[in-house]
């Protein structure tokens, strides 16, 4: 028989396969590629480390935590700034065998839009537009919990880029669908649900919170129930457009994977969980091939949104 089609066009990029490495858990993958047994090409795209006009220092340490089944990360967004991205780093990857996707993050709106120009002449398939990272004081999250505001992000990245954009969606809603029907009139190609949840840590001797920045964002399993709901309810909003959500959110194995799948991703992403197993992408593409054969599925296209009933 033959193996079922696992290649995915997400918003006009075309995957391999539906398994996405996820921004700010690899850098921009060079050390990952130098990891023995690495095989760039075991997965459908990589996206790069969340990038700003200007380079960043990010947070006071410490800057990570661990929590049961999950971890609160407070990087404040650390990188060289789009222009060294562009013209350093991506001459040395843009030969790997698989897609290579931006994350773009800004204080304002037109910082949003002069980073995407900076990548729209880049060799990067697409442009994820992070609307919601919490551990910046200014901009990210404040863009994402605002309809309106993230509407007028996602039409400047629009003005800037003619390359497919993604709108990273964050969980810190009163209702997600708000904001996602808003980046969608505003000419988003795809989703991205979620990025991470706020959370803090308390160290009771010191009396101090455990994170330099204080809040955090939480990842890891922690946070998997929410996201696949949140995830269902985005593709309620999106599916009539046909517009494709990258599920994310604790996803750990393939079980994980087809969860996301089946609630209605069209591709899944794994962060958190790369740190304590690098390799875990390709481990999860192989446990959706099989998965697809035994259920005798053509396609991993054909899984999306298939959640039955109720
Ligand atoms: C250490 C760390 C850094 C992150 N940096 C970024 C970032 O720069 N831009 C972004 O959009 N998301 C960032 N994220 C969020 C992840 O891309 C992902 O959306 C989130 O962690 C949920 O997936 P996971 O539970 O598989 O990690 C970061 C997450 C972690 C753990």
């Amino acid at each position: 028989m033959n193996r079922p089609d696992l290649r995915v066009n997400f918003a006009g990029i075309s995957l391999a396969n539906p398994v996405v490495l996820l921004s700010g858990c690899v850098g921009f993958g060079e050390d990952l590629a130098r990891l023995q047994g690495f095989d760039l090409s075991s997965v459908g795209a990589i996206c790069l480390k969340g990038t700003t006009l200007t380079p960043r220092s990010g947070n006071p340490p410490p800057r990570i935590v661990e929590t049961p089944s999950g971890m609160l990360n407070a990087i404040g967004l650390q990188n060289p700034g789009a222009r060294e991205v562009v013209e350093e780093i991506l001459p040395r990857i843009m030969h790997w065998p698989t897609q290579l996707i931006a994350n773009i993050a800004g204080s304002t709106v037109e910082e949003y839009e002069e980073v995407a120009r900076i990548f729209d002449d880049s060799p990067v398939a697409g442009i994820e537009i992070n609307i919601s990272c919490p551990n910046v004081k200014k901009g990210g999250a404040a863009f994402g919990s605002d309809p309106l505001m993230a509407a007028r992000v996602v039409a400047a990245v629009r003005q800037g880029t003619s390359k497919p954009i993604i709108t990273k969606l964050s969980p810190n809603v009163t209702d997600i669908r708000t904001v996602a029907q808003a980046a969608l009139e505003a000419g988003t190609d795809g989703f991205s649900a979620i990025n991470t949840l706020m959370g803090m840590a308390v160290d009771v001797d010191k009396r101090q919170a455990v994170l330099g920045n204080v809040q955090g964002g939480l990842s890891g399993p922690a946070i998997k129930p929410v996201a696949l709901l949140q995830v269902w309810r985005v593709y309620e909003v999106a599916k009539p457009h046909g517009i494709p959500i990258m599920g994310q959110g604790g996803i750990s194995n393939s079980e994980d994977a087809l969860a996301f799948l089946i609630a209605g991703s069209s591709a899944v992403g794994v962060g958190t969980a790369l740190f304590k197993n690098p390799l875990v992408g390709g481990e999860i593409v192989t446990g959706i091939d099989s998965y697809l054969s035994r259920s005798g599925l053509r396609s991993v296209s054909a899984l999306t949104g298939t959640l039955q009933g109720r």
